[in-house]
């Protein structure tokens, strides 16, 4: 099948599916000029070793460092608009409210930022910040169980730091090891258990709960898009693959219908 014949089927599969699941990964965001994880040379973790800063213990271990490059990606992301491909998702659920669930495994915020509503975002948030320990960890300043201090008391550093009870600020997305949020995870798997197509893209699919949603759709009888410009994890599992970018396949496959 051509790429062309291959676009064709997957425009008929999505105009007849009463529900759409899509899953994102870095790949989508990629045309923004977000760098991915993977990716040789660009990704993020060709530089680093993920253990050492997207990890509570790595954090735990040289807090300034992390922070540092967390604050360096949220400043690099102040200039960043969302592509074509965020904007084709967004266009596509403004025009069948309801009908697709976006289910995001980046913490970039470009989907909101084009307008989707409803984004599962199951990595959280790179703008959003929490502290690092929980309540008792918390001081005085806490206002409920299950609150500890106000962030906005925190003192400046790098990282912030309550001066109370030396509490750190960390970036509020999940690290290795860590829980997902529980909301968002389940909202994605109800999507996956009950969508008649799923569009996975730009992801490796190396990273479980989130890759296991599209073995999930699978699963439970619906059929499998993968659109990404390489190979990946979940080609396997593939009714289609649409071997294209994010910013021009996302287009190709949602505007009109
Ligand atoms: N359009 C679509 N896909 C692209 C593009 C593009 N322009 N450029 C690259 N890709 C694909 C790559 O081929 C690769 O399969 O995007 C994918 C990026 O994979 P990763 O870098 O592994 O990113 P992702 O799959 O989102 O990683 C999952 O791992 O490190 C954790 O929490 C982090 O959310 C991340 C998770």
């Amino acid at each position: 099948m051509s790429q062309a014949e291959a676009i064709g089927q997957a425009r008929q599969w999505l105009a007849a599916a009463q529900s759409i699941a899509v899953l994102t990964g870095a790949g989508v965001s990629a045309e923004s000029g977000v760098p991915t994880f993977r990716d040789a040379l660009t990704g993020h973790w060709a530089n680093f070793r993920p253990e050492e800063l997207a990890s509570e213990a790595g954090f735990r271990a040289q807090p300034q460092r992390v922070w540092d490059w967390y604050a360096s990606r949220r400043d690099e992301l102040k200039a960043v608009q969302p592509n074509a491909g965020h904007h084709a998702l967004a266009q596509f659920q403004q025009r069948h409210p309801g009908r697709l669930t976006l289910i995001t495994q980046n913490v970039d915020g470009l989907h909101q930022k084009a307008g989707s509503p409803g984004v599962l975002a199951l990595h959280g948030d790179i703008h959003a910040t929490r502290w690092l320990d929980g309540f008792p960890g918390g001081c005085s300043r806490a206002n409920q169980a299950d609150e500890v201090c106000d962030v906005s008391a925190a003192s400046p550093g790098r990282p912030p730091r309550c001066e109370t009870c030396g509490n750190l600020l960390r970036p509020s997305v999940v690290w290795f090891g860590e829980m997902l949020p529980i909301a968002e995870l389940e909202a994605a798997q109800q999507a996956a258990d009950h969508c008649d197509v799923m569009l996975v893209v730009g992801t490796s699919g190396v990273v479980y709960p989130a890759a296991g949603l599209a073995h999930q759709a699978r699963e439970a009888g619906a059929r499998v898009l993968v659109l990404n410009p390489a190979a990946s994890d979940l080609d396997e599992i593939a009714h289609l693959l649409l071997r294209a970018t994010a910013a021009t396949g996302l287009p190709a496959l949602l505007d009109g219908l």
